[in-house]
């Protein structure tokens, strides 16, 4: 492998979705509102509307401020308002495209358990085997990860620069 960089490309991020929608919904779990988390969460968040269609609220959520300064911790960068109210009492779906060291997600569940929902479900489309940070609290029932990794560096698409060649090393890759 590439220097331990997994290679994802739109085809397989868009694949990976549909999987973890068809879970989704096997499983019972009939989300009220998609949470997306970003900038990662964004992408996968729209392609699951595909499948599960329901409101999507975006949070921001960072080590990097707007002033693009690194933090000691996850911070919110952008944060839902008016509808925080929105999420009393509902069985939310939580999106981010990865779960690396959690400290991201286990900040951003801990916010949005404030609003008293009456359930929050995670999903990402990677999650890296690994120690954590930290734990999701006992209130995450479900999560639903698409790939299990080892701890490698995962190469988004929307990331590249050259998308043709990037798609191009995920074939090479996985061949
Ligand atoms: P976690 O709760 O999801 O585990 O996130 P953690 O705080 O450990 O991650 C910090 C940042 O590093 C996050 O980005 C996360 O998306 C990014 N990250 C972690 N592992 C990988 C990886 O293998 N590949 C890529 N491309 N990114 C990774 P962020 O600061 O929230 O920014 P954004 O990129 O989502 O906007
Ligand atoms: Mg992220």
């Amino acid at each position: 492998m590439d220097d331990n960089k997994f290679y994802v490309s739109y085809n397989s991020v868009h694949k990976l979705v549909k999987k973890l929608s068809k879970e989704l919904l096997e499983s019972g779990y009939d989300p009220d509102v998609i949470v997306a988390i970003g900038s990662g969460g964004y992408i996968p968040a729209r392609i699951i509307k595909t499948f599960i269609n329901r409101p999507i609220y975006a949070v921001g959520i960072s080590y990097y401020g707007i002033d693009n300064k690194h933090r000691e911790h996850p911070t919110k960068i952008q944060w839902i308002d008016e509808v925080q109210s929105q999420l009393v009492g509902k069985k939310v779906l939580l999106i981010d495209e990865v779960d690396d060291t959690r400290a991201t997600l286990a900040y951003c569940i801990g916010e949005l358990l404030k609003y008293k929902p009456e359930e929050i479900a995670v999903l990402v489309l990677h999650n890296k085997i690994k120690e954590k940070d930290v734990e999701f609290p006992a209130e995450i029932k479900r999560y639903f990860v698409g790939l299990n990794l080892d701890d490698v560096w995962i190469k988004y698409p929307w990331d590249a620069d050259d998308i043709e060649s990037h798609t191009e090393k995920e074939r090479l890759m996985l061949d």
